[in-house]
């Protein structure tokens, strides 16, 4: 069997006294769809950013492909292992100034040197993609969130990454905009791309998942094939996480947006330090 293409053992991560990740061991395989659901403050947004090289683990290992991501050292290394791993979350961050084409065009003739028509053409068909052919002469803002959230999914493929991250990209959005967006998700895990996805859409992560990892405190409490973890999780602490966000039958969402930490705008920011 093919190994992981991305694999974590044991990785601890604390700021400060605050012990954020204990002990994590997550697989994915190429061509994989992976979920990580669990309560606000589990660890899931850092857990991706480690995966990015963002956040460094105090112990454990983290590889993507044959890259020890733990032990990148220079800012090249950690930009070239951003161009291999897309990273799209809540917060879209597209270019307000520039054009949907241009939005995914830019980090490609800038940052990896393809040549403009090439990139031009690359960045059409995945508009279309995305189903947004016909708005490459808009500007974000005068996007919907729904479709700033597909310009910024067709954005990271743009980079044609081994995998992407998406954390909770649909937290922020008016609900009649969600399904376009997890379509848009859902076609790409269909099309073999490997995902790895922090999620709130129970519904969704149970039906494109090949496996799905419940967190807790900083724990991976449960892990398996979806259909265990949604139909017959083996921890009572899984059970109870998924009756309250599955239970009323209503898509759980937070209450408000939340505000965005700096953080959160870091791969990005860092990409554009690299223009
Ligand atoms: N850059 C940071 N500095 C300090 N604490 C952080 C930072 N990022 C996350 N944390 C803390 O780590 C814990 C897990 O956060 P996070 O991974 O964002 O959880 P989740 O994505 O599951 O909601 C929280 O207690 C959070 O406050
Ligand atoms: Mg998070």
């Amino acid at each position: 069997m093919q190994p992981p293409l991305v694999q974590l053992a044991n990785v601890h991560l604390a700021f400060g006294a605050n012990q954020v990740l204990q002990g994590i061991d997550v697989e994915v395989r190429r061509g994989q769809a992976v979920s990580i659901i669990g309560p606000s403050g589990s660890g899931k947004s850092t857990i991706l950013r480690c995966i990015t090289g963002l956040l460094r683990p105090q112990t454990g290992s983290i590889t993507v492909g044959s890259t020890r991501v733990d032990q990148l050292k220079t800012e090249a290394e950690l930009i070239a292992l951003r161009k291999r791993v897309g990273f799209v979350f809540q917060q879209y961050n597209l270019f307000p100034h520039l054009t949907v084409l241009e939005n995914l065009v830019i980090a490609p003739t800038r940052v990896v040197g393809r040549d403009r028509a090439t990139a031009e053409r690359e960045a059409r068909a995945l508009l279309d993609k995305v189903r947004l052919g016909h708005k490459e002469k808009a500007y974000p803002g005068e996007l919907s969130g729904g479709q700033q959230q597909r310009v910024a999914i067709a954005r990271a493929l743009a980079m044609q990454p081994e995998l992407i991250l998406f954390d909770e990209v649909t937290s922020a959005l008016d609900p009649e905009t969600v399904g376009e967006v997890l379509t848009v998700i859902r076609d790409l895990v269909e099309g073999g791309m490997t995902c790895v996805l922090v999620t709130h859409e129970m519904r969704f992560a149970k039906e494109v998942s090949d496996a799905v990892y419940f967190t807790e405190a900083g724990r991976i409490v449960e892990h398996g094939p979806a259909q265990q973890i949604f139909g017959d999780p083996q921890s009572e602490r899984t059970r109870a996480f998924l009756q309250r966000t599955l239970g009323d039958g209503a898509r759980t969402r937070p209450a408000a947006l939340p505000v965005l930490p700096p953080r959160d705008t870091l791969v990005f920011d860092r990409l554009r330090f690299a223009l």
